[in-house]
């Protein structure tokens, strides 16, 4: 933690993680060429990107919903940014689904007459911030300090993913511009079903019954834990070090309250009001 910053690359302002990065990509964003059927779920760091790695996956591979086949989310629903499993993202074959972080100003600008499909993920930031902490402390091992210290780090924007009021504002304050749907990891947990039907339709994608079933219950967060297609844990053995926590740790609503101080809850909250006062989506986090 004495040294975090060490895995972060600063571009044009935002933080990514130097690990993996694509960054010849990311000089040449402007000419990555977007196609009109691509789809993207677009999200702050630990705020549903891997779940919705595996809804996609679910969505669009038979294989993946019957358990057939042998790739994984990341292989199904590659990192734009990120080269996790050195895919070519480019000739991918339509329609191509792709996780990201990128923040608005960022993103390709071909997206403004391609209108690809983009689902944007958003969770309570202060669950986002302990989530965060874990995986740093337990995934990444890096951080050796405190949560004190991380939250602090977290509420300057000095993390992956840069400030989360200005990356969901960002993408929300330009939605005219984009074919987007917003999505509530909250919302998800309270109704995993519905959620994804509402996806579905987004997608212009019609399911059996017996395939929703099948989406849903892989969907599922204990589900996911154990499937290797969708825990990462494989991902996380790639530089031989030991790891002692995992990807999925608790998927619950409300960690923060085990984590914050009533001194930190509070600045929060003001920081939050002051940043998303005129913001019109709805936040309904405490919904366990
Ligand atoms: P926790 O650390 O709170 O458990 P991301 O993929 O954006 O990095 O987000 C990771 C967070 O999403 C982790 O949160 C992880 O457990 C949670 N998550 C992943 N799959 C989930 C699922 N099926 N249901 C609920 N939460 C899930």
């Amino acid at each position: 933690m004495e040294n975090p910053d060490l895995s972060l690359y600063k571009y044009k302002g935002y933080y990514f993680g130097r690990l993996e990065l694509r960054i010849g990509l990311l000089e040449n964003l402007e000419d990555f060429e977007i196609r009109e059927d691509d789809v993207f779920v677009i999200t702050y760091p630990k705020s549903g990107t891997v779940w919705f790695q595996q809804i996609l996956s679910l969505i669009y591979f038979e294989e993946h919903r019957k358990r057939a086949g042998s790739l994984d989310t990341n292989d199904q629903v590659p990192f734009l940014e990120y080269s996790i499993k050195h895919e070519d993202i480019v000739k991918r074959p339509s329609p191509r689904l792709f996780a990201t972080h990128l923040p608005y100003y960022l993103f390709p600008s071909g997206m403004k007459n391609k209108k690809p499909k983009i689902i944007y993920v958003y969770r309570n930031p202060k669950d986002v911030v302990c989530s965060y902490y874990y995986f740093f402390k337990n995934v990444k091992l890096q951080v050796t300090g405190s949560f004190e210290k991380f939250f602090e780090q977290f509420l300057e924007g000095k993390v992956v993913g840069s400030l989360w009021f200005d990356h969901i504002k960002g993408w929300y304050e330009h939605k005219s511009l984009c074919n987007i749907q917003f999505m509530m990891y909250e919302e998800m947990k309270k109704d995993l079903r519905g959620s994804i039907v509402k996806v579905c339709k987004f997608l212009g994608k019609e399911l059996s019954d017996e395939d929703m079933d099948a989406v849903v219950t892989q969907a599922m967060f204990d589900n996911m834990k154990s499937d290797p297609r969708a825990n990462y844990d494989s991902l996380m053995e790639l530089d031989g070090i030991p790891r002692n926590g995992h990807f999925l740790r608790k998927g619950t609503i409300g960690d923060w309250k085990n984590h914050m101080t009533v001194e930190q809850n509070e600045r929060f909250d003001k920081i939050f009001q002051r940043e998303m006062k005129d913001f019109p989506l709805k936040f309904i986090w405490d919904m366990n």
